[in-house]
This record gives C-alpha cells, sequence and structure tokens, in this order.
C-alpha cells in the first residue's frame, strides 16, 4: 500500500454533502454511508513520479508514424519527413479502451522493460484507463462497449479493472501514471440534463472510485481526468468540479476502508487542443480565469485542497490548436489548424504541474467530425498526423531523440 501523499485532510461528511450540486442527488441515494471524518495519515515526501525519469516511448504509435513519413518522402518534403523521425521518439500514453485492449499493457510492459535493461534508466509508462459503462455520454463519438442496464459496471469491474491491476501489480519494476477516464467526472459536473449522462453518473462515480481502490500500489501513480479549462475551469463550475472529485476519492476511501486511498493528482486537457501558456488570449476565454491550462491548475488548486485533494496535474499537450483556430471553446473534435505541442517535459515553471505530456496520440481521431475525411474515433488519420507534422510546436525540432529508419520492425511489438 502506497502512504497517502498529499490527501491529508479528512473532509467531513457535512461539509463534502453541503459542497455537492443538487443533481447529484442519485447518487447521494445509492451510497447513503457519509464518510466519516478520519484522521489524517502520515504524509510521505511530496515527490513528482515524473521527475527523473524516462517517459515511455510507444512503438505502436511510433510505428503508424511510419506511414506519415512516407507520405513527406513522397511529395519530396524532407524536412517534414526528417521532423516525423523526431516525433516518433516522443513519448505518448498507451489507451486501454476496451477489453481486448487489456493486452497494450503486456506490450508496453515488455518494451519498457527492455529499454529499462539496455539503458539502466527507470521508465514511468503513462496508460489511459477508458473503459466505464455508458462512456462519453454527452459527445458520443468515444461511446465505450460496456451499457450499465447489462451489467456493465459488475463487467468494468471484473473483466476490465481486475486483469489491469493484475498486470501493473506484477511490473514492480516499472513506474506507471496512470489517467483515470477522461471527460467522465465533468460530464457529471455539466451534462446532467444529457438522460445517458444521468444515468451513467452513480456508474461513473463508483467505476472511478473502484479503479482508484484497486490501484494503490507503489509504483502507480493516479491522475484522476479533469477536463479542460474551457469545461470546468469557470469560477462557477470550479467548486463543483472539485467537490465531484472528492466524492470519488471518498468513495474510493470507503471501499478500500482506509484513509491512506490516494490519488496523485489530476490530468487536464486530455484529447483537447488547449495551450499551456497561451501567447493569444482567444476572445471566447474572455470571462474565464482558466484561459489557457496552466491557468487552469492554478485557478482549480485552491478548490482541490479545500477538498482535501492533492493540487498536481498533468497537461496533455499531444496537440495543440493554432491561435484564432476555433471561434468556441466548445470546438473539440480533430481542431485545424494544430499541431503537435510542446515535448513532454517536468519544467513546467508551474509548481501545481508535474509535467506537460502527450496523452491523445496525435494522428488517432477524435471522431467522425472536424477535419476532412476523419474516420471514427482512435482510428489512424494520416492526413491529419501530417497536419499536425507541419504545424507542431519548436521543441519538437529540437528533440534529441530521433527514431532511426528500420527501427519500426525492429521494435515494433507483437500484440
Ligand atoms: C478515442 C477513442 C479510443 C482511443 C483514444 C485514443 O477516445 O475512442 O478508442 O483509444 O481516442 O486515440
Amino acid at each position: 500500500m502506497r502512504a497517502a501523499t498529499a490527501l491529508i485532510a479528512a473532509v467531513s461528511a457535512a461539509g463534502a454533502v453541503s459542497a455537492l450540486p443538487a443533481d447529484d442527488a442519485s447518487s447521494l441515494i445509492l451510497h447513503p454511508k457519509p464518510t466519516k471524518p478520519t484522521k489524517p495519515s502520515k504524509p510521505s515526501k511530496d515527490v513528482n513520479p515524473f521527475e527523473g525519469k524516462v517517459h515511455y516511448v510507444n512503438p505502436v504509435w511510433a510505428d503508424k508514424l511510419d506511414q506519415t513519413y512516407n507520405s513527406f518522402i513522397k511529395q519530396k518534403d524532407f524536412a517534414n519527413a526528417k521532423r516525423v523521425r523526431k516525433v516518433q521518439a516522443v513519448s505518448t500514453f498507451v489507451w486501454v479502451s476496451r477489453l481486448s485492449e487489456l493486452a497494450n499493457i503486456d506490450g508496453a510492459i515488455a518494451t519498457a522493460r527492455k529499454e529499462q535493461r539496455r539503458t539502466g534508466k527507470k521508465q514511468i509508462i503513462g496508460l489511459v484507463l477508458y473503459n466505464l459503462p455508458d462512456r462519453d455520454c454527452s459527445a458520443g463519438e468515444s461511446a465505450g462497449e460496456l451499457d450499465s442496464t447489462q451489467n456493465g459496471l459488475q463487467r468494468y469491474k471484473d473483466e476490465f479493472l481486475k486483469p489491469y491491476v493484475a498486470k501493473v501489480s506484477a511490473a514492480p519494476d516499472l513506474e506507471f501514471a496512470i489517467v483515470l477516464e477522461p471527460d467522465s467526472l465533468g460530464n457529471l459536473v455539466t451534462n446532467m440534463a444529457v438522460p445517458l449522462c444521468a444515468r451513467a453518473a452513480p456508474i461513473y462515480t463508483e467505476g472511478i472510485a473502484h479503479a482508484i481502490a484497486a490501484l494503490q500500489q507503489d509504483n502507480v501513480h493516479l491522475y484522476i481526468d479533469a477536463a479542460h479549462g474551457g469545461w470546468l475551469g469557470w469560477a462557477d463550475n470550479l467548486p463543483l468540479a472539485a467537490a465531484e472529485f472528492a466524492k470519488a476519492v471518498n468513495r474510493a476511501k470507503e471501499i478500500s476502508g482506509t484513509n491512506a486511498t490516494t490519488v496523485r493528482g489530476f490530468s487536464t486537457n486530455v484529447s483537447n487542443y488547449n495551450p499551456f501558456n497561451a501567447t493569444v488570449r482567444e476572445n471566447y476565454t474572455e470571462w474565464s480565469p482558466s484561459w489557457d491550462e496552466s491557468h487552469y491548475a492554478t485557478s482549480l488548486a485552491p478548490f482541490l485542497e479545500a477538498q482535501g485533494l492533492p493540487a498536481h496535474f498533468l497537461v496533455d499537450q499531444g496537440r495543440v490548436h493554432a491561435p484564432g483556430a476555433r471561434k468556441e471553446w466548445g470546438e473539440w473534435c480533430n481542431v485545424s489548424p494544430a499541431g503537435f505541442g510542446q515535448v513532454p517535459t517536468t519544467k513546467t515553471e508551474n509548481p501545481y504541474v508535474d509535467s506537460l505530456v502527450w496523452i491523445k496520440p496525435g494522428g488517432e481521431s477524435d471522431g467522425q467530425c472536424g477535419f476532412a475525411g476523419a474516420p471514427k474515433a482512435g482510428a489512424w488519420h494520416d492526413e491529419y498526423a501530417q497536419h499536425l507534422t507541419k504545424n507542431a510546436h519548436p521543441s519538437v525540432d529540437k528533440n534529441n531523440s530521433v527514431r532511426k529508419d528500420g527501427m519500426a520492425r525492429s521494435r515494433a511489438v507483437q500484440l
């Protein structure tokens, strides 16, 4: 069991309930047992798990970019072909978005282990855990395979969480950062008028709480997804968001029966396009304190702390829109113009932010929307990968790691 890092302050039952939005009543009926005020557990040293580690590079994603490399070679665009080789050496998260993708964890463990042995340097693997019943209840493009009316929660626990936990527990030699269920709790804060979200609400909280309770290993660092600044970053939404997150964490403590049940922090901007440090402030952000993701982290932090939650963040910069690309903040689907963002770094200049990371693997579609010809969510879209390459953040060109020609074959992991 991992010692508590920052979940020190206990949230009293009364405090937690009064801070909840009215439409969370259904969940309270399902879990009427109040969280008992518990003694604060001993805090351990507050360590950024990404500091000093090699961020895992996923060869399965890098292999897909070979097509993009070949496209540029065919066009005799050698500058961008060279840039693709740099992109292929950037760390991205490994998504486990359905039961059949549990094997992705085995592939990542095998590759990271080999790299760790070869280099003698500790690897941290970024994973996304994404398979709640009634998934993507408001947008629909990433609807999942489990249905809450068809025993979905039980199947999530038995067929998804159990093997997931078994796999990461069997690799204590590696470190894992796991992003929990992108957008899910965000939907509970703002989309309860959508019938599928209202139906899914107690299932989402319960599912995430079980994931937290089951993943309390020393080598696992959990980040609950906190959507993005344009969604939960509005002044009215910040306290509601923090209360929703606290509900899931407090429920996880009930399930595991210990106040030492903890998460490292929160992920933001997953699969979205917001810049970390905006060079231009967009008009649609005018009334928001969270007008870029660094400001979102800073504005959410005190509300998290007030709930006894750790104010640490991972910010996805896998794709970032160009200034003026969107008319509204709500545009989230294969946005253009956009480019690969700032490459992963722990030098964030924001003490709340553990690391900038690439969570959404650029080139994998957001759904059949936005950029012309976009395929279904998750499917490879070479034209869009080319687009992201052409508009890549300058840090990509400065990346010293390069994927060598022919590496695809030697490093490919058979899944
Ligand atoms: C989308 C897809 C999912 C995929 C992920 C990463 O959310 O629905 O299947 O794994 O994007 O590309």
